[in-house]
Formats: C-alpha cells, structure tokens, sequence
C-alpha cells in the first residue's frame, strides 16, 4: 500500500495565537496507517510546534536552510544544524517562491541539499515550470533540468534520500489546480527520468504534488498512480481543511 506524506507549507503565515490555534487541532488527528503528516511554519513558529506536536506522529519542517550546515558568521541565516537541533525533521528546497523573489538558483540549493543531508534532514526538493514555459511545450524538459543539475552536484546516493514536490508555478496559490491527468503525466515523467539513472531510486522516491490543492480535488490527484502525497499552502493554514484533507489520502486505498 502506497505510503502518502501530507504536507502544510505555512509560508510567511502566522502569529503565536493563530499557530498555538491551529497546532492545537493538528495535535487531535488520528491519522490513517497509510499517512505521514509534516508541516513546516516559519522558523519564529518551528521550537513551539516541534514541541506541542511532540506526542504527535506530525514531523516538523523548515521552509529553508542556509547552504552551510554548520553554525557561523552568516548573518541572519539558519544553518541545518541548528534546525535538526530544534527538532526538525525535514526542509523545503527550492521553493519557486525562493526561485522567483530570492533568485536563488541550482548552484546554492544544491548546497542547501548537502547541508540538509549531512545533519540527516529529509530535503523536500520542489521542481516546477510556469505558465509561459508549459504553454511553449517544453516544461518537461525544463522539469527534468531542474533535477539533474541538482543530482550533477550532490551525487545520486544523496539525492536518494530526498523527497521531489512537483509543483506546477501557475498553480500555486491560483486556485487553477492541475488536472489529475496533466500531474500524473510530470509525475511520470520524473520517474521515469529517474528510472534511467536507477530503477530502485524512481520507484522509492516519494513524489509529491503541490498547488492548489483542496478538500475536494485532493483524491481524485493522490489517487494517480505517481502521486505519493501533496504539499499543500493555503489550505494547510485551515486546521479544519488539512485535517480533512490527510483524512480523505487515507480513504484512498
Ligand atoms: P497553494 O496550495 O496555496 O497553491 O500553495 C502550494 C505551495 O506552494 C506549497 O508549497
């Protein structure tokens, strides 16, 4: 049975009253056998919800990390270290969010990738096209691109304890969900891209889809054969949505 990871992206999100509100609903969930939940607010946010979800199966997560893992004189950075240290378990890399507005590119975030790994923090490695780039017919090369310049630097023995989010740019936080067709055929791309380097990597890696993604199209996206879970933003910030939403990916069987 396919083991499906349900993802909250609090992005810049939250005040210690709306996060104390929302961890406390997350703490009563009863998750099905076939769902891991992790959610990843913002550092202010992350030693609190480690700790109030601590009796919780919920993993906690960072949205970022500095490239070195180390602590040092990198002015108001975050290294790996110091988020395993706080009780994070895993870390978003390269959102497109950070592509866009931070211009941060392939180079630095594989460095954030081997920084994440040598402290044993799952890198979630978020790969996506926008509009312009779908509507010229080749996003998935750009897609695959996006992953083999990560794997060209880290090695594919690293890159095999990483977690890909397929995330479409013209979808997130646009309400224009994909189709379960059109995220089902990135999806196998992705594997089979990965199949060519290693048949038991494609099919062990978790691929995740992420944007827009709601109480009533989140079933009918998990339920495609490559989907392995979802990372979710603005509906994750509704206790009552994620909640509904991890129970509904374990009704899917
Ligand atoms: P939305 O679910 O708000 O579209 O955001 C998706 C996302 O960017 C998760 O990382």
């Amino acid at each position: 049975m396919k083991k499906y990871l349900i993802a909250g992206n609090w992005k810049m999100h939250g005040t210690k009253q709306s996060v104390c509100d929302l961890v406390a609903s997350l703490a009563k969930l009863n998750l099905a056998s076939n769902v891991d939940v992790a959610v990843f607010p913002t550092y202010l946010h992350i030693d609190y919800v480690a700790q109030s979800l601590s009796k919780s199966t919920i993993k906690v997560g960072a949205q970022n990390c500095a490239y070195q893992e180390k602590q040092g004189a990198l002015t108001g950075e975050i290294s790996a270290e110091q988020l395993k240290d706080i009780g994070c378990k895993m870390v978003l890399i390269g959102h497109s969010e950070r592509r866009q507005y931070l211009a941060e590119a392939n180079q630095v975030l594989a460095k954030k990738f081997i920084a994440a790994c040598s402290v044993d923090l799952v890198p979630i490695l978020c790969v996506g096209e926008t509009l312009e780039q779908r509507s010229s017919g080749n996003y998935q090369n750009i897609i695959t691109n996006q992953i083999s310049s990560i794997i060209d630097i880290v090695g594919i023995e690293l890159f095999s304890k990483a977690i890909i989010a397929y995330e479409p740019i013209w979808a997130i936080g646009t309400g224009m969900v994909a189709t379960s067709i059109q995220a089902q055929e990135v999806h196998l791309v992705i594997r089979n891209f990965l199949a060519n380097i290693n048949t038991d990597l494609a099919n062990n890696m978790q691929i995740l889809y992420g944007g827009s993604l709601n109480s009533t199209n989140i079933k009918d996206l998990l339920g495609m054969p490559d989907i392995d879970g979802g990372l979710i933003g603005g509906a994750s910030l509704s206790a009552q949505d994620f909640s509904l939403m991890c129970n509904l990916a374990g009704e899917i069987n």
